[in-house]
């Protein structure tokens, strides 16, 4: 396949298909021990490349851990989070959630918040729980692969518009391959240590981290699916000069 192929479907199955692809990817909070070769991780980056960026910059450098890597990466932030002593003080690296929560994005907030910790039976008041569901983030929830994604800290925000792009074409193309993903700030937190053990210099920033993997669809947290705003709340159509709503 290169950038000028004709389409390998017929245009039903085409625009099936790929609405399929970005349906069906959710969050996935538990993964299966099976293994994905890193030549399906290298395939998928391989593709996601192609999202569009302002004049072509693509921003983007990314970090597959897997293996002892990873179990190693994991451990490191697992002991810092559970130690309130270290990571109290620690800075995300960039204010990824808005300083003042507002509605409707609050409330949005606590309702995935709390759907997820209800299917997982943890009340409001268990923190220790909540800590703990938390902390699965720095495994990867399991996932055999993590991916940690960075950016040339001179570039500006409109690069961080080109990588959401990016990032969403690599959770799109690993739908297309039976694979499922959970995009993570959880990450941010960490930033250094993180840049410390996989050797990151500093003019580079971390973006956010992602699991990859085959999902445990039999997981409760799994079962989480959730729900978006119509069309209709969020879309206006002008036309001769008068708002019509849909
Ligand atoms: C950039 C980004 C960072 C996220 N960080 C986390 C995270 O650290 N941990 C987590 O469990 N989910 C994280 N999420 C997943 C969101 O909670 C999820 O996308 C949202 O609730 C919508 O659900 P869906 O992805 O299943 O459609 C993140 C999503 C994005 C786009």
């Amino acid at each position: 396949m290169n950038r000028l192929s004709q389409p390998p479907l017929s245009p039903e199955l085409l625009s099936r298909t790929v609405d399929w692809a970005i349906t069906t990817r959710r969050s996935m909070r538990a993964y299966l021990p099976t293994p994905v070769p890193l030549e399906e991780v290298e395939a998928i980056l391989d593709i996601a490349r192609f999202c569009p960026t302002g004049v072509n910059m693509q921003p983007w450098r990314v970090h597959v851990v897997t293996g002892e890597v990873k179990d190693q990466l994991s451990q490191v932030i697992a002991q810092l989070d559970d130690d309130p002593a270290s990571s109290l003080g620690l800075e995300d690296a960039y204010e990824y959630y808005p300083r003042q929560w507002v509605t409707p994005y609050i409330d949005r907030k606590r309702q995935v918040g709390w759907e997820l910790y209800g299917l997982l039976g943890i009340d409001k008041g268990d923190k220790q729980r909540m800590h703990q569901q938390h902390g699965r983030n720095y495994r990867f929830f399991d996932a055999p692969v993590g991916l940690l994604f960075t950016i040339d800290r001179v570039l500006q925000k409109g690069s961080l518009l080109d990588y959401g792009m990016f990032l969403q074409s690599v959770m799109v193309a690993a739908r297309g391959r039976g694979l499922h993903t959970c995009p993570q700030a959880a990450f941010l937190k960490y930033h250094q240590v993180i840049a410390e053990l996989l050797g990151i210099p500093f003019d580079q920033m971390l973006v956010c981290g992602m699991s990859l993997g085959y999902a445990d669809e039999s997981s409760l947290e799994n079962s989480l699916v959730t729900d978006r705003e119509p069309v209709s709340a969020f879309a206006t159509f002008h036309h001769n000069n008068k708002e019509s709503v849909v």
